[in-house]
Parts: C-alpha cells; structure tokens; sequence
C-alpha cells in the first residue's frame, strides 16, 4: 500500500450521487503506477451545496476536482475564468485551483478526439462530415470539439428538433440538423445518447447506407460493446468505444493537479473495464 506524507497532492470528483463514478479507480490507478504521493477522492455534494464544497476544497489545499452529473453547469458559474473549451460547451468538468483563483475546462471534447484517434487509427476530423446522434452537453462538447478540429460538417439528429436547432444555432459553423441521419456520406457517426446504454431502449439504426471507410463511436460504456458497436463491428466498419473517452478526457486534470502526464494504455483499460458488461444482456 502506498502512504501519503504530509505533502501528498489532493483532487477528487464531485456529483451527486458520485458513487457510479469509475474516476477515483482511474485516476487512483495512475497514482499508483507512477508512484505520486496523492490521492483522490470521491465526493458526494448535494446541488445546493456545490459552490460552497468548491471554494471549501480550494481553502483545504485541494489541487482542484472533476465534476460530473449534475454539477458541470453550476461548475461553470463558480469559475473565476473558463477557457475556450468550457465556454464552447457551456459546462466544465475540470476544476484548477491555482493562485487564488478557481479555473474551468471542459475536457469531454478533447476526451473524444482522442479516443477516436487511438481506437480508429488513420482517422482525422478533416475526413469528412459527421453525424451526431443526440443533442444534449455530450454531443455539444462533442461537436464542438469536432468543428475546432476541422470537420467539414456536422448534422445533429435528435427526438427533439428544437433543441438540435437551438445547439446548430449556439455552436455556428457548418452545422446542419436532420430528421434522417445522412449516413451515406459520413465519415463519422456518434451516439451522444443514452440509448443502448444497460437499463435503456437499443438505438435502432441501420447502418447499411455508411461507407466502407466510415468510424462509429459510442459514448455509451455500459455494456463496453454496445449493439451500436457491435452491429459497426459485424459490417466490418472501425468502431471506438465510450470508455476510451472516459479514460483520455481524465488526462488533462490529471496533469494538472499532479505534474505528471499519464498514459491511456490496456493496462488502465483493463483495471477500469473490470468491473463493465462486456455486451448487451
Ligand atoms: P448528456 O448531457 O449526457 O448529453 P442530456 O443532456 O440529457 O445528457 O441528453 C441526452 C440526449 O439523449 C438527448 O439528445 C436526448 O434527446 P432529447 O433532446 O429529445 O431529450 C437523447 N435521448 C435520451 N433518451 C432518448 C430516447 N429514449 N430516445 C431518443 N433520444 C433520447
């Protein structure tokens, strides 16, 4: 077992509830392997004492925090600043605390690319037009990120046409909202819903018309491989899973909070994989 000393660096993840979260696993295995005196926590805080338990943590000495359902909109307002990646989505998700002040990013973005990018190598966003499944905070990081990184287009599919409406309209650019996803030319589909997630509705969705080249994503990682994915698999498409975006979207805070870079390997997906379905019960 590994002991802290008094100069042990201190994070964690706030949510409500936040015992679900597979954070303190990932990031408890990284501070393992690379031997850091540190440690981080979960941390159950109700909605109506989120603000407060921040600032508590910046006056405790914490490093900074993770934040995850229902809190990466308060988390946004409690930020002294937020950078370019917060304020695209509109949330954070990643707390520094560094000279007095309380800093805000969103992380899920950059999470996304890189995971695509290491599942489905040879992929790049310049490849051409994505479709979005989903129009909620994970599809607006998502297709944010998408845009930033140069994807020609991004069509929004979503149960609710308002609200792909209102997020083409918030994120600018070549965004499109469609009522039929635009398969045949895609480069890139991405469930950003919950369907096919354990507990919920299958996505149906037939993905004949995609091309040969095209890579499918899921955010979904419970079950690990979604029938989404396995139906991607079985048409002999690339297909990336929603937990490798989990594991890279920590990599920045991480960074941050401990002053090391850790690495997305099997090892860790293995460690944080343990305990998932593997497939669809
Ligand atoms: P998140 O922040 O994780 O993206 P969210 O904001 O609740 O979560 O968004 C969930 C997304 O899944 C939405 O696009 C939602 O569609 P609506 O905007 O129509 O609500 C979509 N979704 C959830 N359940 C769905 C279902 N049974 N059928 C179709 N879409 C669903």
């Amino acid at each position: 077992m590994r002991l802290l000393t008094g100069h042990a660096r201190l994070a964690g993840v706030l949510g409500w509830p936040v015992s679900h979260s597979r954070s303190p696993r990932l990031h408890g295995y990284w501070l393992e392997t690379l031997g850091i005196d540190g440690a981080y926590l979960p941390l159950p805080v109700a909605p109506d004492r989120f603000a407060a338990a921040v600032r508590a943590l910046a006056d405790l000495g914490f490093r900074g925090a993770n934040v995850t359902i229902p809190h990466k909109q308060a988390a946004f307002e409690v930020c002294d600043t937020v950078d370019a990646s917060a304020r695209r989505a509109g949330a954070v998700n990643t707390l520094v605390f560094r000279d007095g002040r309380i800093e805000g990013s969103n992380t899920d973005g950059f999470g996304f690319l890189e995971s695509v990018r290491d599942q489905a190598p040879g992929w790049a966003a310049t490849d051409g037009p994505a479709v979005l499944l989903g129009a909620g905070g994970a599809a607006r990081a998502i297709a944010a990120a998408l845009l930033d990184a140069g994807c020609p287009k991004v069509t929004l599919v979503n149960r609710t046409a308002a609200r792909a409406e209102e997020l083409a309209r918030d994120l600018g650019g070549p965004v499109g909202v469609a009522t039929e996803a635009p398969l045949a030319t895609a480069a890139l589909l991405v469930n950003t819903t919950s369907l096919g997630m354990q507990g919920q509705p299958r996505l149906e969705i037939d993905l004949a018309p995609l091309p040969g080249t095209a890579v499918v994503a899921d955010i979904v990682y419970v079950p690990l491989e979604t029938p989404l994915l396995a139906a991607a698999r079985a048409r002999g498409l690339q297909a990336v899973d929603g937990l490798g975006m989990l594991l890279h979207q920590a990599r920045p805070g991480f960074e941050a909070w401990f002053g090391t870079a850790p690495r997305v390997d099997a090892a860790l997906r293995a460690v944080v994989a343990a305990d998932i379905p593997k497939a669809a019960g």
